[in-house]
């Protein structure tokens, strides 16, 4: 899978060499490609903002330099993703539909936001366009909340995840099923023991217990 950031905060994503997205990219199951916004400025004060029309507070991005940072990179395998808080909100099934694309482009917009045109130009060119938020609160670009999007996809990608096992009793797998509570060693700790059912060694018993925590804890706020 290609994966490509278009902001103005390259840094942002430097951590996308650690971990397993780190070990991913040197097996080449995953390619990033980071761009830099201002690059595609216009003027020499590297412009990429400017005041709203029909007034109110803040700057807006300016569709032109949004046009040419994505022309050279889209194609018709590429879903655009723009982060906005307005957009439709991440979830694990998104992460799955996501995870099957070939290309994504995450297109990181800052103040407040990138002129619309720029959505409605590529989707009416016929490519896959969407708006995405990853939650109701309002941070102050869509760096993070890009990052936060592909620790999710990423980890579905085959041989992302060492052991793929690790993926099966996940939360959010079902709908609204949260993981069961986990143990290691030691069996006691600070006087609270792991409990009882899970050192049985009886496989159902176990299996029965894990179910019943997880939807207990889906029903929990
Ligand atoms: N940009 C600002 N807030 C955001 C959010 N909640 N989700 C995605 N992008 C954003």
């Amino acid at each position: 899978m290609k994966l490509d950031f278009i902001t103005i905060f390259p840094e942002f994503f430097e951590p996308l060499r650690l971990s397993l997205i780190g070990k991913a990219r040197d097996k080449s199951l995953i390619e990033i490609g980071v761009h830099d916004l201002r690059e595609h400025a216009t003027n020499v004060h590297k412009q990429v903002d400017d005041t709203p029309y029909g007034g109110g507070a803040g700057m807006v991005m300016m569709p032109e330099v949004w046009g040419k940072a994505l022309d050279p990179i889209i194609t018709k395998d590429s879903e655009l993703i723009i982060l906005t808080p307005a957009g439709k909100r991440f979830d694990q099934r998104m992460a799955e539909e996501l995870s099957n694309s070939k290309h994504l482009i995450f297109a990181c917009g800052r103040y407040e936001g990138i002129d619309d045109r720029v959505r409605q130009y590529y989707k009416g060119e016929g490519f896959r366009v969407r708006e995405v938020s990853i939650g109701d609160y309002v941070l102050n670009g869509g760096e993070v909340a890009a990052m936060v999007m592909v620790e999710a996809i990423a980890r579905l990608i085959p041989g992302v995840i060492g052991n793929p096992d690790s993926l099966t009793d996940e939360s959010h797998n079902v709908e609204g099923f949260l993981e069961y509570p986990t143990f290691t060693k030691p069996q006691i700790w600070r006087g609270l023991a792991v409990p009882s059912v899970l050192l049985s060694g009886n496989h159902k018993e176990i299996a029965d217990w894990r179910n019943n925590q997880a939807s207990k804890l889906s029903q929990c706020e």
